[in-house]
C-alpha cells in the first residue's frame, strides 16, 4: 500500500511530492496532461517570460526553451524513488482509491490529496463562443501579435496582459464591471497603478457591463445606461478562475460545488457529506480558497506534516501576492479599507520612489510604499508596494510580519545603500 496519492501535478501537486518523498512517504502522484500544471504550462512562467521580453516575437522564441526546460526539471523531481508518477487522469472508485482512466489500473493509499487546480471562468453573454474569444491559454497560444486586443476584467490576469501586450505594440482596451481595478489590493496602490497604465496608453472603461460580443465588437453598458462597442481583433475573457472539479468527486463522499470547489477544514481535510472521512485532503486552487501557486505548494507541505503528526508553523494567514504589470505591484496583508472595516487601530506610514537614490538612478522613481502597522510602529500588519521590484520588497515585508516584528524594529534593521529595499525605511 503507498502512503500517498497526489492528483495533480502543478506546483501544489509536485512540491507536495517532492517534500513527501523526502520525508520517506512512497508517493504516486498522476497527471493528465502536462506535469507542472497552469503555473508551469499556460500560468506564471510564460506570462513572465513575456513581462521579461522586448517584442512578442522574442516572448515566443523564449517560451519555446523556457517551458520545457522547467518541465524537465520538474519530471526530475519526479524521479524520486520513492514517486511514481502516473501520466494519466486519476478517478475515484471510493475514498481511499483512484482509478487511472486509460489503463483502468486501481491505486489505493491511506491518504489521497486533491491538486487539480482551476480553470477559467466564461462570462454567459452572447458572441462568448467566437472564434477570436480566448482565455489566457488562447492568447499565451496566438502565433501572430493582434492588433486591437480587448481584455473583459481588470483582475491579475487582465492587468497583467494589458501592460504586456501594450508595450509589445497592441492597442489595449480593458473593461471592468467595478469602480477600480484589482479589487483584491489595497484600493490606494490599485488606482495609482490603473493611472501609470492609462498614461502609458492602455483605455480602460470601468464599471462597465459587457453585453454581446458580435462582428468582431464587444458591446458593453456604461455607467450611464448607455450601451458602446470596442472593436478587437483579439477578446481576452479574465473574470476569474473556478475550481476544477470531476464528477467522480461524488464517489469520495466529500462536500463539494462547481463554483466553489471543495470544502476543506483549516488542514485541507474535506469535509465529509456525512458520517467520517480520514485521508482526504484538496490544496490549492480546487479548494478557492487562495488561488495562488505558492499558496497551493505551502498547504501541500502543511498536509504532510499533519498526515506525519508534525507541528508547523507555516503562516497560511501571511500570504503574498504580486501582479506583474509594469510598474509591479504587490502585497501582504489586509488592505487599509479592510482593516477599517475590522474595526482594527492601526496607522499608515507612506514612502515614494522618487525620494530612493536607486529608484532615482534605474529610472525608476515611480512607485509607492504603504505600511499599516498597530499604533506607535507598533506591530506591522501589512504592507501595500506599486513600483519596481515590489514583489521582492514584499517578500522582505512577509518576513516581518510572519516574524511578529514592530514598525520600529524594520526601520532599526541595517539596509544596503543604495537599495530599492531602502524605500522601506523611509517611510514617514
Ligand atoms: P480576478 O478575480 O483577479 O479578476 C476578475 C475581474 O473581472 C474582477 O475585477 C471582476 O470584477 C471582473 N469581472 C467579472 N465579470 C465581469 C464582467 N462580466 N464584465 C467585466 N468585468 C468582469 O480574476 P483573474 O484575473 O481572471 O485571475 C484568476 C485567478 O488567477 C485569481 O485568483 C488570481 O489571483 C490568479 N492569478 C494570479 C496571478 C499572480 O499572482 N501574479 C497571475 C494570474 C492569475
Amino acid at each position: 500500500m503507498n502512503d500517498l496519492i497526489i492528483i495533480g501535478a502543478g506546483p501544489g501537486g509536485y512540491r507536495t511530492a517532492e517534500y513527501a518523498a523526502k520525508a520517506g512517504l512512497k508517493v504516486v502522484i498522476f497527471e493528465g496532461a502536462e506535469v507542472g500544471g497552469t503555473c508551469l504550462n499556460v500560468g506564471c512562467i510564460p506570462t513572465k517570460t513575456y513581462v521579461h521580453s522586448s517584442s512578442f516575437a522574442e516572448a515566443r522564441e523564449r517560451l519555446a526553451t523556457v517551458v520545457p526546460g522547467l518541465r524537465a526539471g520538474v519530471e526530475g523531481i519526479l524521479s524520486h524513488p520513492n514517486i511514481t508518477l502516473v501520466k494519466e487522469k486519476a478517478q475515484f472508485v471510493d475514498a481511499k482509491t483512484v482509478q487511472a482512466s486509460t489503463s483502468g489500473e486501481t491505486w489505493s493509499a491511506d491518504n489521497i490529496i486533491i491538486a487539480t487546480g482551476s480553470e477559467s471562468k466564461m462570462i454567459p453573454v452572447p458572441g462568448i463562443d467566437g472564434a477570436n474569444v480566448v482565455d489566457s491559454t488562447g492568447l499565451l497560444n496566438l502565433d501572430t501579435l493582434p492588433g486591437k486586443l480587448c481584455i473583459i476584467g481588470a483582475g491579475v490576469i487582465g492587468m497583467e496582459f494589458a501592460s504586456v501586450f501594450n508595450r509589445f505594440g497592441t492597442e489595449v482596451t480593458v473593461i471592468e464591471f467595478l469602480k477600480e481595478c484589482l479589487p483584491a489590493l489595497d484600493a490606494d496602490i490599485a488606482k495609482r497603478l490603473r493611472k501609470q497604465m492609462e498614461k502609458e496608453g492602455i483605455t480602460f472603461n470601468m464599471q462597465c457591463g459587457v453585453k454581446e460580443i458580435a462582428d468582431g465588437k464587444v458591446f458593453f453598458d456604461n455607467k450611464k445606461g448607455q450601451t458602446e462597442s470596442v472593436e478587437a481583433d483579439v477578446i481576452l475573457v479574465a473574470t476569474g478562475r473556478k475550481p476544477r472539479v470531476q464528477p467522480d468527486f461524488a464517489k469520495a463522499g466529500f462536500v463539494c460545488d462547481e463554483r466553489k470547489g471543495i470544502t476543506v477544514d483549516d488542514d485541507f481535510k474535506v469535509l465529509p457529506i456525512e458520517g467520517k472521512l480520514e485521508g482526504v485532503y484538496a490544496i490549492g486552487d480546487v479548494n478557492g480558497r487562495q488561488m495562488l501557486a505558492h499558496a497551493a505548494e505551502m498547504q501541500g507541505i502543511h498536509v504532510v506534516n499533519h498526515i506525519l503528526g508534525k507541528e508547523d508553523g507555516i503562516r497560511l494567514d501571511v500570504m503574498p501576492a504580486a501582479i506583474f504589470t509594469e510598474p509591479e505591484a504587490a502585497c501582504v496583508g489586509p488592505s487599509e479599507d479592510q482593516l477599517k472595516a475590522d474595526g482594527i487601530q492601526f496607522e499608515c506610514h507612506k514612502s515614494f520612489y522618487r525620494a530612493n537614490g536607486k529608484a532615482m538612478s534605474m529610472g525608476k522613481t515611480e512607485g509607492m510604499v504603504k505600511l499599516c502597522c498597530e499604533p506607535d510602529e507598533g506591530k506591522l500588519l501589512s504592507a501595500h508596494i506599486y513600483g519596481a521590484h515590489a514583489a521582492d520588497l514584499v517578500q522582505e515585508m512577509t518576513a516581518y510580519i510572519t516574524l511578529g516584528a514592530t514598525l520600529r524594529q524594520l526601520r532599526e534593521t541595517v539596509h544596503i545603500h543604495p537599495t530599492l529595499s531602502e524605500v522601506l525605511i523611509e517611510v514617514n
